[in-house]
């Protein structure tokens, strides 16, 4: 088998991480047999200096002929003042939106090594591994009216205006992302928790409904349960290893993959995936980069820990390339590295000791 990846380093610590990336691409060739067809280009500030645009024609066609795009970061203070339609950021909306990744999956995992760095005590969050699955391209970010407007004929309101947004879904778009949830379950523990507000919300009726159809149409097989979503806000919290997958719409998601992600601790360690309708070949189009930003501030000095970006790798492995194998091997290594204390400086508690660069992380990793 022959797999096709698109790599797009970007801007900042972008490259520096992807470097370490492709350090285990060479290790799963050599010494797994597996063949991987990798084509790198520019994005965002990179590919703004290069080409006058965030993401050339010629990179979008690229990215919609493979099985999978690595992305590392884009942006940092010298594109802050460029128009807007050329900004660095831009470059990934313009993918997200052409490759229409309507599921965002955001993994919240603790390593063993780091849970002394959870926002939560140790006997909470070891050995935690959910998936958050969120919305991403609809909800009450996109639906209309929108708009801040005067509040006519209510002398009542002190200000006078109202600002106003939609929670609008279709039922096809809660489907869509529904199926998701359901496949990457099926490649899990199988038990997926759907969330909404039902109580207060119509959309939350519809979302509930249409969870549920496409469950005991397609996926009878798969647990599911639902949740009000501020009952699993508290869960989370509480007690999130309840999880395996969780489906959640746009809005939801925003706050609860950010909750979910201050389970396991540094952003450094924060892989993601963005997924979108089936190819001809049977793998969803996927775009995978790690949380963080091009951190300028690091940037250039070989800080940066590469491990989030080498985790969204092996979310590849997992989604893209049907390697679940390969995908457990890479992150037990990344366990076992971090288990003998090797820390990048992100990972290093008060009382410190000396941290590896982002090349010696990488080294340790592919050892
Ligand atoms: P950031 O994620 O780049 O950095 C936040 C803090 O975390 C910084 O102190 C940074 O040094 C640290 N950090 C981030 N990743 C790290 C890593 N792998 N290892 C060690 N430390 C790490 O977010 P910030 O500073 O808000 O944004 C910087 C630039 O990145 C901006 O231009 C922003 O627009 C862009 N950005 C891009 C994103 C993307 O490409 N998906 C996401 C977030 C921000
Ligand atoms: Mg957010």
């Amino acid at each position: 088998d022959s797999y096709s990846l698109l790599i797009l380093p970007g801007d900042g610590i972008g490259p520096e991480v992807m470097v370490e990336v492709v350090k285990i691409i060479d290790w799963f060739q050599t010494h797994r047999g597996m063949s991987f067809e990798v084509t790198q280009d520019l994005v965002g500030g990179a590919a703004y200096d290069e080409h006058g645009s965030p993401c050339a024609d010629e990179t979008l066609e690229k990215a919609l002929s493979v099985d999978a795009v690595l992305l590392g970061a884009v942006g940092g203070p010298q594109y802050d003042s460029l128009d807007f339609s050329v900004k660095p950021e831009r470059g990934l909306l313009r993918l997200r939106k052409e490759l229409d990744l309507f599921a965002n999956l955001r993994p919240a995992q603790c390593f063993d090594a780091l849970a002394d760095f959870s926002s939560l005590k140790r006997e909470v969050v070891a050995g935690l591994d959910i998936l958050i699955v969120r919305e991403l391209t609809s909800g009450v970010y996109f639906g209309e009216p929108r708009g801040i407007h005067a509040d006519d004929n209510n002398p009542d309101n002190e200000g006078g205006r109202v600002g106003v947004n939609t929670q609008r879904y279709t039922s096809g778009e809660i489907r869509r992302v529904a199926r998701s949830a359901f496949d990457l379950a099926g490649q899990r523990s199988g038990r997926v928790c759907s969330m909404e507000k039902a109580n207060v919300m119509e959309s939350g009726i519809l979302w509930r409904e249409e969870v549920q159809w496409v469950h005991d149409n397609e996926y009878p097989d798969i647990e599911l349960s639902h949740m009000y979503a501020d009952n699993g806000a508290m869960q989370l919290v509480r007690n999130p290893r309840q999880f395996d997958v969780i489906v959640t719409d746009n809005l939801f998601g925003d706050i609860l993959s950010d909750a979910a992600a201050m389970l396991t601790g540094s952003l450094g360690m924060l892989p993601s995936a963005s997924l979108g309708a089936k190819m001809e070949n049977g793998r969803p189009r996927a775009m995978y980069e790690p949380v963080h930003g091009s951190a300028p501030d690091i940037a250039g000095q070989g800080k940066a820990n590469p491990i989030a970006c080498i985790l969204s790798f092996a979310m590849a492995l997992r989604y893209s390339f049907d390697r679940g194998d390969a995908a457990a091997d890479l992150e037990r290594a990344v366990e076992r590295v971090l288990a003998d204390g090797v820390r990048t400086a992100d990972l290093m508690g008060p009382d410190g000791g000396t941290p590896v660069s982002t090349a010696e992380m990488g080294d340790r990793i592919v050892a």
